[in-house]
């Protein structure tokens, strides 16, 4: 007999993880190896864009590099992190109000980890993977905020911090993906303002993940343009060299918020983290320099935005419902006719392609398996555009669209 384990029998992969496993074992290989149609995967492209600017192949590592990092970070990359930001926003952070992690995942478990017991989540009902595992991993408490076809899969900012039902007692702070996964929704201008103002009162708080900050025309959309008091704030903006400085590999991320608030977070570094490898934060400093910077604003605005618009318009012509917003790598897309999406990645699977589906994105559903749960996005899934290079456009569409046929006509003939 298996001795019991000690840790958590309820602990597994990010929902995705189960998508790949199921593709591998259909096709025969792993997603992404060549000859693989990598539509349900979230990372960039790593290699220059049109226009954009290169990437550093290397970095110095000196004597100094193997010391222990400083717990909330390298004193450079904190620098240029603040620079990033008041640069181009016109905020007025300061290092104190930066705390670099190994990734932006890191970051978002951190804060979600530290939450006092009244204060409460409020999410999308349809967001990112992952936190459904980090609210259920950290025992938040959370509640949806419905994303409808009605409201275009974008609700009203009041909408997060609706406090019918509540006590005195309760916090609120709203978790939104901006621009968001899966859906590209993308709250900027007047509606991030008004976001970040409601956010900044007294029981209200926010984390506005900004891992797609650079992936909308306005080449870069932050809350932080619209923070009036950081340091009297809960506002948590977390920021990544993941997608935008097209750097996933090097596992740099950050957390801006009140200097309070980072000191708390730096402390859990001292006892729990040890700080970030020295030599990925210098690599980090090096992707922010600020004319770099500039230039891949404009590259990833371009290249993206351009994607955006030729797969959308592809999609349409084949009979999807795109619900996609206007920023971000992916497109949220509708099957017609009330097709699944389950049975539709099957179908994909055998021509070496997978998306996500919508199930996945839906914060609602229970985290354990529960075969009785219904989810209202059955026939909605995820498509990334953020790992395919401009050459692949006609094949992705020409499989797309076969597949999506013939699913139809099975159907149509009751098979
Ligand atoms: C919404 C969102 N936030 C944060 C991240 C950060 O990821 P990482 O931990 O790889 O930096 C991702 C990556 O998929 C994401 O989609």
């Amino acid at each position: 007999m298996q001795r019991e384990s000690f840790l958590s029998d309820d602990c597994p992969p990010m929902g995705i993880y189960e998508t790949l496993y199921a593709f591998r074992d259909s096709f025969g290989q792993f997603m992404g190896t060549p000859g693989t149609h990598p539509w349900s995967q979230g990372f960039p492209l790593t290699t220059p864009l049109p226009g954009g600017p290169s990437l550093p192949s290397s970095v110095a590592v000196t004597w100094e590099d193997r010391f222990y990092p400083k717990a909330w970070g390298h004193p450079r990359l904190r620098e240029a992190i603040a620079e990033h930001y008041n640069g181009f926003y016109g905020s007025q952070i300061a290092p104190e109000n930066v705390m670099v992690f190994a990734g932006g995942r890191p970051g978002i478990f951190s804060v979600l980890a530290f939450l006092k017991n009244h204060v409460e989540v409020r999410i999308g009902s349809i967001e990112w993977p992952a936190y459904l595992d980090i609210l259920t991993q950290t025992e938040t408490s959370w509640r949806v905020v419905p994303f409808t076809r009605e409201n275009g899969f974008h609700p009203a900012n009041s909408a997060y911090f609706d406090r019918a039902g509540l006590n005195a007692k309760t916090r609120l702070l709203a978790i939104i993906s901006n621009p968001g996964n899966p859906t590209g929704h993308t709250r900027h201008g007047d509606e991030l303002r008004e976001l970040m103002a409601i956010a900044q009162e007294a029981k209200n708080g926010i984390l506005l993940d900004e891992a797609y900050e650079l992936f909308h025309h306005s080449t870069g959309v932050s809350g932080i343009a619209y923070v009036d008091d950081l340091d009297e704030s809960n506002v948590f903006l977390s920021g990544a060299c993941t997608k935008g400085l097209q750097c996933p590999g090097i596992r740099v991320g950050w957390i801006i918020a009140s200097r309070r608030n980072i000191e708390t977070l730096s402390n859990f570094s001292s006892f729990g983290m040890g700080g970030v490898s020295h030599p990925s934060q210098l690599y980090a400093a090096e992707l922010l320099e600020p004319k770099r910077v500039a230039q891949a604003r404009d590259a990833v605005a371009a290249h993206y935005g351009m994607q955006r618009e030729r797969y959308g318009a592809a999609f349409r012509n084949m009979g999807l419902t795109v619900h996609t917003g206007d920023g971000g790598f992916y497109h949220w897309l509708e099957l017609p006719e009330g097709l699944n999406a389950h049975e539709f990645n099957r179908r994909l699977f055998k021509r070496g392609a997978a998306i996500l589906e919508g199930f996945d994105c839906d914060m609602a559903r229970p985290h354990a398996k529960d075969p009785s749960y219904r989810s209202p996005y059955g026939s909605f899934f995820r498509f990334s555009f953020g790992p395919l290079l401009p050459e692949t456009f006609d094949s992705d569409v020409a499989i797309m669209a076969e597949v999506l046929d013939q699913y139809r006509a099975d159907r149509a003939a009751g098979r």
